[in-house]
């Protein structure tokens, strides 16, 4: 039984494959095609997922798509009879998940009847809540799916169990937490598609000084739901103006928040602005009345549904420093949320929805690590190896998995930026121990030094650490698991100054329990550190600059050289640059000691 999941014509498209109940592989296709949040149809991550799977298009049983034009359509009509432009776009999508069949065809270069897979319309939220319960280690479970907008909704929640699901609330446009931060974004300044993740950086300098004011933006109504002030927003009168130029562009979002915003809280910063405390009190208040509704919808979740489990999904679960704080808020025990939270999930969560709710198969598959990406063989490796030993700028070490942890681990604590690509790409946005720039933790300069080397980005941003899942509770003062870098905890006092560099202003740090069962191997090199440091921690950020996360091998290389990173470890071969395009910056004693 193979079943194939799309997500398509949308942000972050991605494909996903099941086979007998289990997912075998899934990626975003712009970790193929390099373009950042890459819309269109899927065609490169849909071709690598039935590689994967040993199987053609024309053998696929089942194809889910994440979206159903249909759902919701009176609401829709309303609207449509006020908008006219909106009435055309959502024409125009109506137009483009019909002839998903041909593109695929022609994509795939067969005749439309040549693919005999049934396909299966699942309404977007629907698929989110999938995303996360249907793969979550859990029997039973709350399920809560929050995101800017999918099929006219912003919000659902739900109660699992086993195989099915049970909606209990919804909201639907125009009220959207995702919306809402992203129009707060924009009046901060950060007009990129994605950037609320800046923003949740920001607001940890800040004050929620304008709590006051949000509360009128942002509120709890009723148990499960929510409301906006939309005197302070535009897409409800204007459309959300979200457009892609092709199938390989990024997503380009218009201008959201109204001019009453302005008036309420000062004039919108232009992107050139320098951020003021004002901004980061800004930040700071978004963040918390945002906090306030989810505590509220979590509590209404926990009572309706009686279950001490939750499962997140939908682009307010990237949302690491609200989701930690549903331990305190609420009274849920564990939390799951997928690594690819966000409409890239949407592929695995409408396969697995077909899967258990349309075919009525049992549950038999959890997400117990996040390394469902495109592999490479040794000697697919070697060869790149081989194309960088010929051009001489760098010393090639070809070494056992022992010599190479040590030598790993002993670059790291030196002070070196290493670049690590082992094994599967990770599925979903953060580099997670196999795509990963690697640098020591207790060294306060650390972040700068990355900056200005190798990442290039605004510098509020904190960077994250990854831990040996034993040792968590030594450094943080929670311990739920997060395998997947999906919550931010604080950090002991008492251990900020053994971990600065990837310690945020407000002492918590966004990690990555990493355990021996789901990458042995990043959890070898992080015991080698903790043998050879005291400190069982290493800074880990994505490995690319300003691009999507490298794939290929050729692509660390291309990044290993065009950085100024001075170590690449890939497979077993340890790159080290013979000449560093900068002198070595040596931190001397500077670095924290270690812990012990
Ligand atoms: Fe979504």
């Amino acid at each position: 039984m193979i079943i194939l999941g799309i997500n398509a014509y949308h942000a972050n498209a991605a494909a996903a494959i099941v086979v007998d109940g289990r997912l075998i592989a899934a990626v975003e296709e712009e970790r193929l095609n390099r373009v950042k949040y890459a819309a269109g149809l899927p065609s490169r991550a849909i071709q690598f997922c039935l590689d994967r799977a040993g199987a053609k298009l024309t053998e696929v049983d089942h194809i889910a798509i994440p979206r159903d034009p249909w759902a919701r359509l009176g609401t829709k009509l309303r609207y449509a009879a006020r908008m006219p432009r909106f009435a055309l776009d959502r024409l125009r999508v109506m137009k483009r998940f019909a002839g998903i069949r041909e593109d695929l065809a022609a994509a795939f270069e067969l005749a439309p009847e040549g693919i005999r897979a049934q396909f299966h319309r699942i309404e977007h939220h629907r698929a989110h809540l999938a995303s996360a319960f249907f793969v979550s280690p859990f029997e039973r479970s709350a399920v809560l799916s929050a995101d800017g907008l999918g099929d006219f909704a912003s919000f659902m929640c739900a109660v699992g169990e086993g195989p099915r699901m049970r909606v209990l609330g919804e909201v639907a446009f125009p009220h959207s937490l995702g919306m809402y931060y992203t129009a707060l974004t924009q009046y901060l300044g950060f007009w990129k598609f994605g950037d609320e993740y800046k923003v949740m950086g920001l607001a940890a300098y800040g004050q929620p000084e304008f709590l006051g004011e949000f509360r009128r933006i942002v509120r709890a109504h009723g148990p499960l739901a929510f409301r906006l002030g939309l005197e302070y927003f535009t897409h409800q009168t204007q459309g959300s103006d979200m457009t892609w130029r092709d199938a390989n562009s990024t997503p380009v979002l218009g201008r959201i928040f109204s001019s009453y915003l302005e008036k309420r809280l000062g004039p919108a910063r232009r992107p050139e602005e320098p951020l003021t405390a004002r901004h980061h009190n800004v930040a700071a208040s978004m963040q918390a009345a945002l906090e306030e509704v989810l505590a509220s919808c979590w509590n209404g979740l926990a009572r309706e549904s009686g279950e001490k489990n939750l499962c997140l999904a939908g682009g307010v679960a990237f949302n690491c420093v609200a989701n930690s704080k549903v331990f305190d808020a609420a009274p849920f025990e564990r939390v799951f949320v997928q690594p690819a939270a966000g409409d890239a999930g949407l592929s695995v969560g409408a396969a697995f929805a077909v899967n258990h709710q349309v075919l009525g198969r049992p549950r038999e598959f959890t997400m117990d690590h996040a390394y469902w990406g495109p592999q490479f063989s040794a000697s697919e490796v070697r060869q790149v190896i081989d194309s960088a030993s010929s051009s001489g700028d760098a010393e090639i070490a070809d070494l056992d998995e022992a010599a190479l942890v040590e030598a790993t681990a002993v670059h790291i604590a030196a002070g070196k930026i290493v670049g690590w690509f082992q094994g599967a790409a990770e599925w979903g946005p953060r580099a997670l121990g196999n795509r990963s720039i690697l640098a020591d933790p207790r060294r306060p300069e650390m972040k700068d030094i990355l900056n200005r080397r190798i990442k290039h980005r605004e510098i509020f941003r904190p960077f994250a650490p990854s831990i040996t899942e034993e040792a968590v509770g030594e450094f943080f003062e929670k311990t739920h698991p997060s395998p997947f870098m999906t919550f931010a905890y604080p950090v002991r006092p008492e251990m900020r100054a053994i971990i600065p560099a990837p310690t945020h202003v407000d002492g918590t740090a966004r990690l990555q329990t990493v355990s021996r069962s789901a990458n042995p191997l990043y959890w070898k090199l992080l015991r080698k550190l903790g043998n050879l440091t005291g400190v069982p921690v290493v800074l880990n950020t994505s490995f690319n600059d300003n691009e999507p996360i490298v794939c290929r091998p050729e692509e660390a290389l291309d990044c290993f050289r065009r950085t100024q990173m001075d170590v690449l470890v890939m497979g077993n071969y340890v790159l080290e640059k013979k000449s560093p395009a900068i002198a070595r910056e040596e931190p001397g004693e500077k670095f924290a000691k270690p812990a012990k």
